[in-house]
């Protein structure tokens, strides 16, 4: 099993962003992921793409952007252009999805899709064979720290059905609550990316390197 690790950059130290890019380039994160928030799609404000761009400079990991904002359509080149390799929009958010998910690939990123706790898989019928990667919120996206909402778990179960039986290989990556505790069971029920924060490689009684040690050592040591 080959879980890779997308590291929440809104739960880094803002005063230290740059020696975390550093100590997650040495710790080996997969992706850098970035919370985009409008105050309107979720109630909360965290970066623009000023800051993709500075990091840019700085690491080759990849870039995963999450969109939670209305009309993502309007912000896709901008986030591209300051570097994002995967671009997330919200089901929930986005009127017209083929449009915007073509409109990622066209400018020459990956695209995905992020479904909210209560969207019932349904709503990725039309579009699984058109995405790189489904991404399904363990919480109500908006804010760091929250607790999972437990059907996250047979969600994620359903949903690697759902892709096996269609024989698509599509990648599933959960973001909410991936502390030590519930990453076993997301990554034993289907996930493939898992959006670590300020439940496990940004807390406060570990270093980013030490956090990113025991989030894989509790992936590795499940029994599978
Ligand atoms: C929630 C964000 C997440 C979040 C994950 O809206 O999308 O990336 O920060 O981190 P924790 O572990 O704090 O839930
Ligand atoms: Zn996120």
């Amino acid at each position: 099993m080959d879980t890779k690790i997308s590291t929440s950059i809104m739960c880094a130290d803002f005063l230290r962003l740059g020696e975390a890019v550093k100590e997650l380039e040495s710790s080996g994160a997969d992706y850098l992921h970035f919370d985009i928030m409008d105050g309107h799609f979720v109630p909360n404000f965290t970066m623009g793409p000023d800051i993709l761009k500075s990091i840019r400079g700085e690491t080759d990991i990849p870039f995963d952007t999450h969109l939670m904002v209305y009309e993502p359509e309007r912000y896709i080149e901008t986030f591209i252009q300051a570097g994002s390799d995967l671009v997330v929009i919200h089901v929930e958010a986005c009127r017209h999805l083929h449009r915007t998910i073509n409109l990622i690939k066209e400018n020459g990123a990956r695209a995905g899709v992020a479904i909210n706790p209560a969207t019932p898989l349904s709503a990725l019928d039309y579009l699984l064979d058109e995405v790189y990667m489904v991404l399904v919120m363990a919480v109500d996206p908006g804010f760091a720290g929250q607790s999972m909402i437990p059907s996250a778990i047979g969600k994620i179960r359903q949903l690697k059905q759902k892709i096996t039986q269609s024989g698509l290989d599509v990648k599933i990556q959960v973001d909410g609550n991936v502390s030590f505790q519930n990453a076993p069971r997301m990554v034993l029920a289907g996930a493939d990316i898992l959006v670590a924060g300020s439940s496990s490689v940004f807390r406060k009684d570990m270093t980013i390197s030490e956090g990113m040690k025991a989030l894989r050592r509790c992936i590795l040591g499940m029994d599978v």
